[in-house]
């Protein structure tokens, strides 16, 4: 491609992440498929909740950033696996999200949620499970020493500094009012680590140097942002129809959310400089970024 060719229209997002979700889907039944020893009842408890949809951003944007990173096939194998892992890691988190003790929420992707179907012991018991069999996977999926590094990436955006760092601090605002800078930091601690993450794991399975690593983590952090700032949009706009969770409660529970901070319109104005932001991080890799740029659009732009 010359330096003034035209770069080719993004593709359709949602028929991207539809494919992937596919693919994803066979892998998990056979990644599954080992644990023949285990209760069935907790099996059958981590299915529910890992088969009932959701969008898979997620691995989308883990396999999308290790093509972006021109990754090959054994590299792509590698980012499935962290695809995998990822979702897992993600589902776990919703599971654990939606318990009494945390959001109390009943109904997620659509179906009941997994404590008011398997009871709360099961739902804490199969999340700790996703998280294991998550790095379990990693470990004898990928080589080393790209799996250390993966396994690394995902429990520090996971952990403490991470996601459930995140979790935490959500749960504390719901006693205090937040200032903005204080909200923008839990968000990129809940939602926008695990996001991140994902396109750091794809460009670590690529095997990229430090410049294209930074490159993608910052269109993740943007992304990531932009991800919590439409979540908490639509807890407003959108119905449980459309969403397959709960809506209008993030203001009933007294939560920190960027339209009690800013309103709707300043909201969705934040999402759109963070958008910006994201597909600025990317345009130097010209049109293989085409996918990730679909995907960055669909997140601001979604209904559900
Ligand atoms: C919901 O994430 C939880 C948040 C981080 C806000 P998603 O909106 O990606 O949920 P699924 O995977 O599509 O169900
Ligand atoms: C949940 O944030 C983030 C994680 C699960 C880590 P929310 O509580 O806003 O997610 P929803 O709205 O229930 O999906
Ligand atoms: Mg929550
Ligand atoms: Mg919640
Ligand atoms: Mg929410």
């Amino acid at each position: 491609m010359s330096a003034t060719s035209p770069l080719s229209p993004p593709p359709d997002a949602e028929a991207l992440l539809t494919r992937h979700s596919t693919t994803l889907h066979s892998y998990f039944q056979s990644a599954l498929a080992r644990y023949t020893a285990a209760p069935p009842r907790l099996m059958e408890s981590i299915a529910y909740s890992l088969y009932a949809g959701g969008k898979r951003l997620r691995p989308a944007l883990i396999l999308e950033s290790c093509r972006a990173c021109g990754g090959d096939a054994s590299a792509m194998e590698a980012a499935m696996a962290g695809a995998a892992a990822m979702e897992l890691i993600h589902t776990f988190s919703l599971v654990h999200d939606d318990l009494p003790a945390m959001d109390n929420d009943d109904l997620r992707r659509g179906r009941p949620t997994n404590h008011k179907v398997y009871g709360e012991a099961m739902a804490i018991l199969a999340g700790d499970a996703m998280m294991t069999i998550a790095f379990e996977l990693l470990a004898e999926t990928v080589p080393s020493p790209t799996s250390v590094s993966m396994i690394r990436e995902l429990a520090a955006n996971s952990g403490p500094c991470g996601m459930i760092g995140g979790q935490v601090l959500d749960m504390d605002g719901e006693t205090r009012r937040l200032k903005l800078d204080e909200l923008q930091h839990l968000h990129r601690l809940k939602t926008g680590a695990l996001l991140t993450c994902s396109c750091r794991l794809g460009a670590i399975a690529a095997g990229v140097d430090q410049q294209m690593l930074s490159r993608l983590s910052d269109f993740g952090r943007h992304l990531g942002l932009a991800f919590q700032i439409v979540d908490d949009i639509l807890d407003e706009t959108s119905t449980p129809e459309q969403m397959g969770k709960a809506t209008k409660k993030d203001a009933a529970k007294g939560k920190n959310t960027y339209p009690v901070l800013l309103g709707l319109e300043g909201s969705q104005a934040e999402a759109n400089n963070a958008l910006a932001a994201a597909l600025d991080a990317i345009t130097p890799l010209g049109d293989r970024a085409r996918p990730l740029e679909a995907i960055a659009r669909f997140v601001v732009e979604r209904t559900h």
